[in-house]
Formats: structure tokens, sequence, C-alpha cells
């Protein structure tokens, strides 16, 4: 999703500028931009595509001696994906980048327009960018960024430049926005591996608050008055750019599961460590989370629910913000996500605190939002994600999804404690084995790549790694597939089965076996090809194309199936050539809502 950098300092301004939107560049983006400034002229050069077509337009302008400058990438929300929307948008004397959404952009369009403002993009951007150059007219610049953000509602976080002035400005309030700090150098980023590079040393804005950067020092403000900021240090290592020799991030990152696997399970052998898992003093936990995240939640579900015996929930955050709340005393409000900075997760997350309910993270990036304001965190360590379909983040989710369930179980005497943690520790190298198995994955890729359609049908556990499995799918492959319940699909959606459409049904649990399967001949007697995906103990599936996976306990046995969809996935996008790291439309940090 969208991503900000900017620069004041005595380094080159572009060079930090482009490395940092390199660095962004995993968030997904359509177009990129930066505006450099000597303080007196401003020179905006804007790119739909990638940063290295920007890159290309900065050379080819020649050097334009900055002081600092402002950039960014775009993830289109208000407006189509082209030149005249990408960032930064300069209004009179301002010029800005801005990452968020303006809900009431429309009425403030219509009174810019009626002062005289003529807009060139269909942005709220641009629109922000002309307020706050209407409200410099009549007052000083804390002055007018303080009216500024009483008029704006929605999510903002914007670095600013003002015509015939030497600093950079930031505001934010339900985006990310951080101030590095170096020797003699400021940064603005939306996230800290944009920076890391140069420092590790940075302050998170808060919304009260407006920063001014110059070249020598920086100021917070709070009510004009200018604060002090603690420092933080930042732990990242930053983002390891090298593929290891694999041709794609989402290949090398699948590949790394059984080490990061190994990491977290191997941490948590130690008892007392443990103890950050129990849920045993909860009767109600509802997990809420987006996308993958929530799918490794109804994994956690099922877990929980049978093995800890604690009353479970799943949502979208999405939909959770605007529900009625159930709370009950002992409630747990559980918030899933690898980046962190999901803003409907951290929206969920900020109304249970207010409604003084216990939250829980379970969380992959330790700078994030997320990480910083929940009451308890789990940190997954699953190191920087690249490619924009998440893999070895959500594998670690389930894994300490299913952890909590057995240290719960343990803890309630519901579950004999050593044999439980014997099969975690096998699991990083049973992994390694369906790892091992890329022919099988080739072999059924290449029977549904030239696939319009097609199903994944399960049931109880299964059905949540269909829907991982599904969505992985059509994420990199842009294959239209939907994941069901296998009960359900006879109650109206198996109309749509036709001939040789593949049904991917994974059996997983012995009880549930026979009922999938008379499931999946409900779809073979009309046409449909039946595609197995099951355990060796399962397995007696002659007549299928199948993948089959060790067996393991119902704790850990997702954890090996859904790497195998995984790889499945990552075959067919390759052999469709699609985008495989950066799928159309997508992005990697949904930071709005
Ligand atoms: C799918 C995927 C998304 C994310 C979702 C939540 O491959 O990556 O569905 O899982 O956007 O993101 P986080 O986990 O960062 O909150």
């Amino acid at each position: 999703m969208c991503g900000i950098i900017a620069y004041i300092g005595n380094r080159k301004t572009t060079d930090v500028l482009l490395k940092g939107l390199y660095a962004l560049e995993y968030r997904g983006y359509d177009s990129a931009g930066v505006a450099l400034s000597d303080s007196q002229t401003t020179k905006i050069i804007r790119s739909v595509g990638r940063v290295s077509e920007l890159e290309e337009k900065i050379k080819k302008e020649g050097n334009f001696s900055s002081m600092y400058g402002i950039a960014h990438t775009r993830w289109a929300t208000n407006g189509e994906a082209n030149l005249q929307n990408a960032h930064p948008h300069k209004v009179g004397q301002v010029t800005l980048v801005h990452n968020g959404i303006i809900e009431n952009a429309d009425i403030l369009r219509k009174n810019l327009e009626g002062c005289g403002y003529i807009f060139q993009s269909n942005t709220d951007s641009e629109v922000a960018a002309a307020l706050l150059d209407s409200l410099l007219r009549e007052s000083d610049t804390l002055t007018a960024l303080t009216k500024m953000k009483e008029e704006l509602t929605g999510s903002y976080a914007f670095a600013i430049m003002i015509e015939n002035d030497s600093n950079l400005y930031a505001i934010r309030k339900d985006s990310p926005l951080l101030i590095g700090v170096g020797d003699k150098e400021f940064f603005l980023a939306s996230d800290i591996t944009a920076i890391i590079e140069y420092t590790n040393q940075y302050f998170l804005l808060e919304p009260t608050e407006i920063a001014v950067l110059a070249k020598e020092e920086y100021k917070v403000y709070e009510e004009k008055q200018i604060i002090t900021k603690e420092l933080l240090t930042s732990e990242s290592s930053g983002i390891d750019q090298q593929k290891n020799g694999y041709d794609h991030y989402m290949l090398k990152e699948i590949m790394e599961e059984p080490k990061v696997l190994k990491n977290l399970i191997d941490r948590y052998q130690d008892q007392e460590k443990q103890q950050e898992l129990d849920l045993s003093n909860y009767q109600k936990i509802d997990i809420v989370a987006c996308g993958s995240a929530m799918y490794a939640g109804m994994i956690g579900q099922s877990l929980i629910e049978k093995y800890a015996d604690i009353q479970v929930n799943v949502f979208s955050a999405s939909e959770y913000r605007y529900k009625k709340k159930f709370y009950d005393c002992n409630t747990l409000i559980m918030l899933i996500s690898q980046s962190g900075e999901t803003a409907d997760t951290i929206a969920a997350m900020r109304e249970a605190k207010k409604d003084g309910i216990e939250t829980l993270g379970i969380v992959n990036n330790p700078d994030s939002t997320i990480a910083r304001e929940c009451d308890r965190i789990i940190l997954t360590e699953a190191g920087v994600e690249i490619a924009v379909a998440t893999t070895k983040a959500y594998i670690l989710q389930v894994c300490v999804l299913a952890l909590m369930s057995y240290v719960t179980a343990t803890k309630k005497n519901l579950f004999d404690l050593r044999a439980g943690m014997d099969d975690f520790i096998k699991i990083p190298s049973l992994l390694e084995n369906v790892l091992e198995n890329q022919d099988e994955y080739k072999r059924i890729a290449a029977q549904l790549q030239d696939k319009e359609s097609c199903f994944y049908i399960g049931r109880g556990i299964d059905y949540a790694i269909c829907l991982e499995g599904s969505l992985k799918l059509k994420e990199v492959s842009y294959i239209h597939s939907e994941a069901y319940q296998a009960g359900e699909l006879k109650h109206g959606t198996i109309s749509l089965v036709e001939q040789d459409m593949p049904i991917l049904c994974v059996i997983t649990e012995k009880e549930l076996k026979e009922k999938s399967i008379s499931n999946l001949k409900e779809t073979e007697a009309r046409g449909a090809k039946g595609i197995i995906i099951t355990t060796t103990k399962l397995d007696d599936f002659n007549n299928y194309l199948k993948i089959v996976v060790p067996t393991t306990t119902e704790l850990t046995q997702s954890i090996l199936v859904v790497p195998a969809l995984q790889l499945l996935s990552y075959y067919v996008a390759l052999n469709r050539g699609c985008d495989i790291d950066k799928p159309k439309n997508l992005a990697k940090s949904v930071t709005v809502e």
C-alpha cells in the first residue's frame, strides 16, 4: 500500500529517496514520485509503474541540487493509477505526499473550487494540499497545519514541503508515520525498512503533534508548545533483498518455513516462556484479523475450541469494528497481523482497549502499531516478508495458535505435555519433506494452469485450510477460485460446477473423510475433476491426482498441508507468467479502511 519517505540532511536526496522507495516496493503500489526542493524551487518527477521507471526519469531530468525531498509509492484508492493521480501533489505553495483516505474530500473540494482552486487529479490528497495552501494564506504554518488537522476527517500521514521554507513538515492520524533521527539528518517514513540503512533511532508522531524537520534539528509541537519525544531503537535488520538463488521471493519465503518454524518452536520449548501462550484465564476469545491472518485464526478457532475448551469466534476486522460486541468479563480480543499495520485490525484493537477488554496480538513486525499497542504480544519472528502474498508469516501464525491450544490444554490438564511438544519439534523436518516434493506440485499445476475457475472444498479445519489455499491461488495466478464447506456446495453453488472443473478436496480429518468424499463425488457426477489433498494415513485414493503429506497430529497437520497448497499456487502462477511477488491490485500492508 502507499509508502512515504522524506529526507533532509547532507546526503544526496535523490539517492536516499530512491533507496527508500525501493525498500517500500514490497508493500505494493502502482505509481511513484518524488519532489525535490532547494528551498526556492520545487521539482516534481512522477511515473506510473515501477520505481525503476521513476529512477530512469530522474536520471533523464539531470542534476537538480536539492536540500531535501519527499517521495511516495501510491496504491490507488481515490482515482485510478495514472500520472495525474500519482504523488507528490503541488497546489500553490504546498507540495505533499499522503497515505490514507480523506473522508470529507468531496465537500472540501467543492468549497475550495468555490475559492478558485482548480484540481488536476481525482485524489483526496490534492484536496488536502489545496486546503493547506488556502489556510497558509491567512495564518502561519503551525496554525495552518493545526487548522488542517481540524478540518480533515479520515486517515492520513502527510509529508509536506512549503515553498520558500526550508523545513519538512509532518502530521498524521490513523496512518503510520515515523521520524527517523540520524546525525544532523532526519527522515520521515511510513515503514522503518525505508530508513533502517541510515538510522535505527526513531519516534512515532502522535495525532496531536506536528513535526518540523530542519537541516540541523527537528522539533515536535503539541498545541504549539515544543515537546520532547523519547527515541526508540528499532531491532529491524531491514529487508533482505537477496533471493538466495530462488526466482521469486514467494518461493524463497516458502522454502524458509522449516527454519522459521524451528526457531519459533525452539523458543517455546522453555516452559516458562510457554506461559506467554497460556489462554486458560479466558472463557471467550474473539479473533479479529483480515485475509490470510483471519484464515489462520479460523484454524486457531478449531484447535483452541477442541483442545483448550474455550469458545472462539473469528471476525474479519472490517466487519468487527462496526458490529455489536458481546464481551464477557473474561473475553480476550486476539488480533492477528503480519504487518501489524492493517487499518481495520488496528481499529478493532483500539476499540477493544477503549472498552477495557484485554488484547493480545500475534504480529510479525515488531516495530508496528499493533506490536506497540496491544496489552500482550506474541512475535512470530518470520523475518521480513517481501512477496505480497503471505506464506511464512501465515504458517507461523498457525503454529502460534496451535502452540497456544497445546499450552492451554496442558495447563487445564486436558492434554499430555510431553507427547504434544514432541509433535511440534518434528514438524520442521517433516515440512522439509513436503517442500521437496516439487515435481508433484508442478505436475498438478499443469492441470490447473489453463482453467478459469475451481473450488477448494473441505469440512471443519480442512475448510479453513481450503480458504487459504484458494486465496493463494487467486492472488498469484488470477484463476477464479472459491473455498466452500464441502457439505454446503449442494445448497446452491453446485450450479456453477462444469465439465472438467477442478475441485481440490482437502481431507485431513479421519471422521470427516467419507463425508467430504461424498461431497466431492456429487461434483464429479456433474463432470468435475477431483484433486485430493490428504495425509499418508488417510490416503487410499488410487485414481486421483493427489498431494499427500506426512501424517502428524491434528494440532500440527495444517502446518504441513498449507505449504503444499502455497507451492501449488506458486507453480500455477509461474506457468501462467504472472508477476508472482507483486500480484496486480494487491498491497502488502493495507493501511486504509
Ligand atoms: C494474503 C495476504 C493478506 C493479508 C491481509 C492481512 O496473502 O497477505 O490477505 O493476510 O491483508 O494483513 P496483515 O496480516 O498484515 O494484517
